[in-house]
């Protein structure tokens, strides 16, 4: 259902009370809306009016669109959102694109089992991608937070049955953990992973001021912030990925594009080769990438 075709004089009715709450993407924020209380109760003018007034007065408090419909796209899965637990970002697509093309690269090479481990997994999105576009992959997702682990099973309990745009791709599976960084991942997969992928929190407190509500108010600091310069977990990452993966095995992870000069530095100063950065799709230094030798 297109909700500016059904339902014209509603969306622009929305859209004009979220444009003046200050919604950035008021007119496509009112369009989900309307399709959402369409497709639960029918009309939104008529059964549907009290709820759709109610989510709108949600999006009017800057509550992000992605807690209040419940889910968010993430490549080629719909993904469940929960209070508390970080929100996937568009521009990660390409970062689980990034990890996705090097998981099929070691798999081409004939790696039985390729292994992949994922560092702060969230919803599970880059860790979910990767098992259900590349076949006999074996991840394991970690996060410390435990709201973000319950939410992860629950997105793989989903892809895995199909029913969030899965199913896994044949052969793959997914283990999430509770772990601080790679603490708890089984210390028999040092220096055997073929792809190691993380999307820290990488930006400095000092950034702050400076977030829109949906950002302050609903994203877990924890998800955010990575120390007083930001990339504190991004460099020990760098380090860590020199210790963990097999000979030739790829690191990728999501960086602040205000670091780039810093970020490579710290790859090539880990021991590792081949040090790129990757670009989002709009054109911001998005991640930085590398090999163990
Ligand atoms: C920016 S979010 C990314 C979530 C998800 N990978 C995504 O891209 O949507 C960072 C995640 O790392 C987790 N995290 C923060 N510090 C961590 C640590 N020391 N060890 C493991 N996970 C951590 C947070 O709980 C959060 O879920």
């Amino acid at each position: 259902m297109n909700a500016e075709v059904a339902h014209p004089r509603t969306v622009a009715a929305v859209a004009e009370r979220l444009g003046a709450a200050g919604v950035p993407s008021a007119r496509a924020d009112a369009r989900w809306l309307v399709e959402h209380v369409a497709s639960t109760v029918g009309e939104p003018e008529g059964a549907g009016a009290a709820l759709l007034e109610e989510l709108t007065a949600r999006r009017e408090a800057r509550e992000p669109l992605q807690l209040i419909l419940g889910s968010t796209a993430f490549r080629h899965l719909e993904l469940l959102c929960a209070p508390g637990v970080f929100v996937p970002r568009p521009e990660t697509e390409v970062v689980a694109g990034a990890a996705i093309a090097a998981a099929r690269e070691a798999s081409a090479k004939g790696r039985d089992g390729v292994r992949v481990v994922e560092v702060g997994t969230g919803t599970g999105a880059i860790a979910l991608s990767l098992a259900a576009e590349v076949a006999g992959v074996e991840v394991v997702a970690g996060d410390r937070d435990p709201a973000a682990v319950a939410l992860a099973r629950r997105n793989l309990r989903r892809v895995a049955a199909g029913e969030a745009g899965g199913p896994l791709a044949q052969g793959s599976h997914v283990e999430v953990v509770t772990s601080d960084l790679l603490d708890d991942v089984e210390s028999g997969w040092r220096g055997t992973v073929d792809v190691l992928v993380s999307n820290p929190p990488y930006l400095p407190a000092r950034d702050r001021v400076t977030w829109e509500p949906e950002v302050r108010d609903h994203d877990p600091e924890a998800a955010l912030v990575g120390g007083v310069d930001g990339h504190e977990l991004v460099d020990r990452l760098l380090l860590l990925a020199a210790s963990w993966l097999a000979s030739g095995g790829a690191v990728v992870i999501e960086i602040d594009e205000r670091r780039v000069a810093a970020a490579r530095t710290a790859a090539r100063e880990a021991g590792l080769a081949d040090v790129e950065v990757v670009a989002d799709l709009t054109g911001a230094a998005r991640a930085v990438t590398g090999r163990r030798r």
